[in-house]
């Protein structure tokens, strides 16, 4: 079976959240159960030349927007430390930038061009490269075209043939443009229909992969249920409900290699479970003088890594948290980027309470790793959550998750309440403050029997998050989607007069 994957992040290389460490682990989980797996991605202006290995011009491939041709070229090399052949598609125009979807001045005008060009690369590739794809799997909004594209070639076109699967991360972000981007994108007028491109007036490009693909995947089993209804379906209800037998949830894994508190280079010290309490230790102090906290190292230390975005319900946990440190004994240190409204809130409430709160605006690795290792209580009040992977890193460094009942969080944290041995961290239920505030106190309450706390770290530190399970099922899945497809291109030629 051989696959290429379509997508505008890969980690290490490029990366603003979760897609960009799906993108980079699930290839390599692919090829060690059998599957030639590839990776396309756009060549962006922060990637360093020198991170990249031996690289190699694989030749051009001729574009072309409303008519108008572009020329991009390939720049063929190996995924870092890996054996996935990746490709880089460079278009200076396009990708030559400091940020992926936007700057700071918000998103990028020319989005709408500058994706369209990696989708329509995914068709043009393979002939460059001399190589040909089973299927095509497409990640999210910014590649979600590149079906309804291969359902527009001609029938004589072999290219037909190729399957799609579509990954949705995220229902949030859909990619809507006005309707005049459909002559730009090429693709023939009849496909802007309500069972197709168009929404509300717009041209939707996650609608339209919805409606085109050959089978379409979410990152969790129970968020392909949740969007089915809404609010989480973000008004494409009718369009997945449409598509309910081919929509399968795949639980996301994580790189165990490159997350483990054992060999994790960003930690003062390694560890795993035999000597996880001393380990721990050590991280939490390296971790306290690095965010300038008080070295209390048995106050409970509470915190969360993310995007700071309305998904993640961090205006909800902004809104208890000074209850939380006026009524108990505990801390709380923040790293993540966005809203400006809520960087500032946590700054001001950090200032408020230097002793307490930290909080680091910003995007950094190291001290997300530093975090996971080092800190008590992982804290992720998402409104909705597609899957998740901070809780997936947390449990693996030894540290308790405390989730809402939602999407992947629900898949992947196993509730703690008294008696239950397996254990691995505080799930919620309700959107609400209170309940959320009630979920902190629990954890209180665990972090204060020394039994139960070590049992819910060492349950978590166990859980298989691997990515072969899920790699197999994707497997299994690129299978259907090809025999899917052969039949239907079979009825087409049926059909022909
Ligand atoms: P999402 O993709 O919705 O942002 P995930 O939990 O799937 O959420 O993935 C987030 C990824 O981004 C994780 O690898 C997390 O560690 C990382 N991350 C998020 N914010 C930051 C930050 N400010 N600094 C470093 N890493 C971050
Ligand atoms: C999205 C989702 C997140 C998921 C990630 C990787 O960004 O918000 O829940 O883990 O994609 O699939």
């Amino acid at each position: 079976m051989k696959v290429l994957l379509v997508s505008p992040e890969v980690s290490p290389l490029s990366k603003t959240g979760g897609l960009g460490d799906v993108a980079g682990a699930l290839p390599q989980a692919l090829r060690q159960v059998g599957v030639d797996a590839r990776v396309l991605c756009p060549l962006y202006g922060f990637i360093d030349p020198e991170s990249l290995g031996k690289t190699r011009q694989a030749g051009s491939i001729r574009l072309s927007i409303g008519g108008a041709a572009r020329r991009a070229n390939v720049v063929e090399t190996k995924l870092p430390a890996t054996d996935v052949p990746l490709y880089l598609l460079q278009h200076k125009r396009s990708f030559d930038r400091k940020g992926i979807y936007s700057d700071a001045n918000g998103d990028f005008t020319d989005n709408d061009e500058r994706f369209l060009l990696l989708a329509q690369s995914a068709l043009a590739l393979p002939s460059a490269i001399n190589w040909t794809p089973d299927v095509l799997h497409l990640h999210d909004w910014t590649v979600a075209l590149t079906p309804a594209c291969l359902n527009a070639l001609p029938s004589g076109d072999a290219r037909r043939q190729w399957a799609s699967v579509l990954t949705i991360h995220n229902l949030m972000h859909q990619g809507v443009f006005p309707k005049t981007v459909l002559d730009k994108s090429e693709l023939p007028h009849e496909f802007y229909n309500a069972n197709g491109l168009e929404h509300n007036g717009c041209l939707n490009m996650l609608k339209g992969g919805i409606h085109h693909a050959t089978k379409i995947t979410t990152v969790s089993p129970t968020y392909s249920r949740e969007i089915q209804e809404e609010p989480f379906a973000h008004g494409l209800q009718k369009s997945l409900k449409h598509r309910a037998a081919d929509l399968i949830g795949i639980i996301n894994g994580i790189d165990c290699a490159q997350w483990d508190p054992n060999t994790d280079r960003s930690l003062i010290r390694n560890y795993s479970i035999p000597d996880v309490e001393d380990g721990k230790t050590a991280c939490k102090k390296d971790l306290l003088e690095t965010l300038g906290l008080p070295q209390e190292e048995k106050r409970p230390l509470f915190f969360v890594v993310s995007r700071l975005d309305q998904q993640k319900g961090l205006d909800l946990l902004a809104n208890v948290l000074p209850k939380l440190i006026s009524d108990h004994d505990a801390a709380f240190a923040l790293l993540g980027s966005g809203d400006p409204l809520l960087e500032s809130t946590y700054k001001s409430i950090s200032r408020e309470n230097p002793d307490r709160v930290a909080a680091v605006i910003g995007f950094d690795e190291k001290l997300a790793r530093k975090l996971f290792a080092g800190g008590d209580f992982l804290v992720v009040p998402s409104r909705f959550e597609p899957c998740g992977l901070t809780q997936l890193y947390a449990m693996r460094y030894g540290t308790i998750p405390v989730v809402r009942e939602t999407g992947g969080l629900a898949d992947t944290v196993t509730p703690w309440r008294p008696g239950k041995r397996s254990a691995t961290g505080i799930v919620y239920e309700g959107m609400g403050e209170w309940e959320l505030f009630l979920a902190l106190e629990q954890a209180l309450k665990v972090y204060r029997s020394q039994k139960t706390f070590s049992a819910l770290r060492r349950n978590g530190m166990q859980r298989d998050s691997s990515w072969e399970p899920s790699a197999k099922y994707y497997a299994k899945t690129y299978s259907w989607a090809v025999e899917q497809r052969l039949k239907t291109i079979r009825k087409e030629e049926d059909l022909k007069p």
